[in-house]
């Protein structure tokens, strides 16, 4: 684990009405476990869907512990083969809960065993080489997949057809964020107002992830600069110290917006073009830089390539 997926499980709720925001999702869930346990019948898969940092993991854990199951953690990368697949399967028990983190990513023969292992709990398994091989299929416990993915969009149709229940995530609003940083804040043991997390909270871009971030880092500069309380104004101060402007822009979104007006001029701009002259890789323009973007209305994208809008323009007017 690195330290801020340690922080991040320190500050995790674990159980659904310590979880804020996501008011319809959560009501959602609340039915299916009640169901489920009504029912007794293990909870049927779900897919989870929505950007970075919304808590797609937190979600999940919340659903093992309300069910009170293991969670089995692992990714569509890591599980490079059917091998990898088949080690996991065997290990889980009636009713856990296996989590594949970016389920988007199974590698396409990876994706294909685990059909029959959701669909009919079965494992097939070839054994041995060319005439000689045959398929034993192995029986599996009952259990719950619960896939999580920043691209719904990208799951092929077989896979996102075995899904029985589908979550989309959406960015949180601010009263919801300053819930969260005052719950975490009470975690921590840091001090802070009201007022300090609401201007936390406005410059999270929606996303918890980023608050508690932001929170940890006003904390430092509220600890040398002044008793490590979190009021506005140190708030206010310690986000300007760390280049977070009162639009929750940071310095990147600001280089970006910067290139796409200053250096090219309003026209369209590529995707490779932008993410070379922020020396930043495709994908973290495209899945972390651009979502709050787009959202906040400062680009388009268009088939010609990424538009600055006039409110993105209108940023870099000297007054
Ligand atoms: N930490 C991250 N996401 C959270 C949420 N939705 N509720 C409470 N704490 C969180």
């Amino acid at each position: 684990m690195d330290r801020e997926t340690q922080f991040e499980a320190g500050i995790r709720p674990s159980r659904l009405e310590e979880y804020i925001g996501q008011e319809k999702i959560k009501k959602q869930v609340s039915l299916f476990l009640e169901a489920s346990r009504k029912k007794r019948e293990v909870l049927d898969h779900i897919l989870i869907s929505g950007p970075p940092g919304l808590g797609k993991t937190t979600l999940a854990q919340v659903i093992a512990s309300e069910i009170g199951r293991n969670i089995i953690f692992t990714s569509g990368p890591v599980l490079e083969r059917k091998g990898d697949l088949a080690g996991i399967l065997s290990s889980l028990e009636e009713g856990d809960i296996l989590f594949i983190d970016e389920i988007h990513r199974l590698n396409p023969s990876v994706e294909e065993a685990l059909y029959p292992a959701i669909e009919d709990f079965r494992l097939d398994i070839v054994i041995g080489k060319g005439n000689s091989s045959r398929t034993v299929s192995i029986d599996l416990p009952k259990f719950t997949l619960i896939g999580a993915t920043t691209r719904a969009g990208m799951l092929t149709s077989p896979l996102m057809s075995r899904f029985g229940i589908v979550l989309n995530l959406d960015y949180y609003d601010i009263p919801s964020l300053k819930m969260i940083i005052i719950r975490s804040a009470q975690i921590l043991g840091i001090e802070i107002t009201e007022e300090g997390a609401v201007e936390i909270a406005r410059r999270s871009r929606g996303t918890p992830r980023i608050a508690n971030r932001l929170l940890k880092r006003v904390h430092d500069y509220a600890v040398v600069h002044s008793n490590g309380k979190i009021d506005r104004e140190t708030a206010v101060k310690g986000l300007d110290f760390l280049q977070i402007d009162e639009n929750g822009l940071d310095s990147l979104d600001r280089k970006y917006l910067e290139v796409l007006v200053n250096r090219f001029g309003g026209k369209p701009v590529g995707l490779s073009t932008i993410a070379s002259a922020l020396s930043e890789s495709k994908h973290s323009v495209e899945q972390v830089i651009e979502p709050f973007l787009i959202r906040e209305g400062y680009i388009q994208k268009t088939p010609r390539g990424r538009i600055a809008t006039e409110k993105a323009v209108n940023l870099f007017k000297k007054v």
